[in-house]
């Protein structure tokens, strides 16, 4: 399996929020959900792409909803193949569509690829107007990567948190089950964070957000009444990488 491209099966389409469409695909052999998100309005945004196998079927999801012709954003919250991997392609078909990213994101990675698309770098606090919706950017930094960052949409009060608050398995569309701990093992086993600090600041600020929704890229959406015992976990439990590579110990 080294190497291989996985199996994955078909997306499901749920509305979590008003005009905000989570389409969810599971991958059968490790029982891990993929989401995007895509925010219906006068200039539409799709938040993460999937990997580039994933794109035809993510399309078909996208095109349920809207013609994905109108996309005007293509959020990467940072470069990895299941957050942009279907990024090109998304962009090349529609003329207006602009893939935004942090600063860092833009500078470090989505300038200096195999990619000729148009490219927009925000920074802390940068806001873009959607229509109904407004879309606010978190550069969060070592959060999982140096080039991360976080959307929030103000209006709905949702935040896209990309990998952060995610949960193994096959969830459902809105989780309100307490997995704070969950999903600390789960990330310790597979070293998805480098050190607690970073994830640690971030959540204090999420707090201070006080967001009606949390909506990860892998697992359920988290409702505002949930999401404190999630943060819980982040400020007591240990989480950071211990020497394990999706469960492999590295040597040293
Ligand atoms: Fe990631
Ligand atoms: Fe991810």
């Amino acid at each position: 399996m080294r190497g291989a491209r996985r199996r994955i099966g078909m997306a499901r389409v749920d509305e979590v929020a008003k005009g905000i469409y989570r389409i969810s695909t599971l991958e059968a052999e490790s029982e891990f959900q993929f989401n995007q998100f895509l925010i219906d309005d006068e200039r539409p945004v799709l938040i993460h792409t999937g990997m580039f196998p994933m794109y035809e079927s993510v399309r078909a999801a996208v095109a349920e909803v809207l013609d994905p012709a109108r996309l005007a954003y293509v959020v990467c919250p940072h470069f990895e193949a299941d957050e942009c991997g279907g990024m090109g392609r998304f962009v090349e078909e529609a003329p207006a569509a602009v893939l935004a990213c942090g600063e860092a994101g833009a500078m470090l990675n989505l300038t200096q690829w195999d990619y000729s698309g148009p490219v927009q770098g925000f920074r802390d606090g940068d806001v873009v107007d959607l229509g109904e919706h407004k879309l606010r950017f978190l550069e969060t930094p070592h959060v999982h990567h140096w080039d991360s960052m976080m959307v929030f949409e103000e209006t709905t009060g949702s935040l896209f948190p990309a990998d952060l608050y995610a949960q193994p398995g096959d969830q459902p569309p809105v989780v309100r089950e307490n997995l704070g701990r969950e999903v600390c093992g789960f990330y310790q086993e597979i070293g998805i964070f480098a050190a607690e600090g970073p994830v640690r600041r971030v959540v204090n600020r999420i707090e201070g957000l006080n967001p009606s929704w949390v909506h990860p890229m892998h697992g359920g959406s988290l409702p505002g009444d949930v999401v404190p015992a999630y943060t819980r976990a982040l400020r007591e439990e240990e989480f950071a990488f211990d020497g394990r590579i999706f469960g492999r110990r590295i040597p040293g």
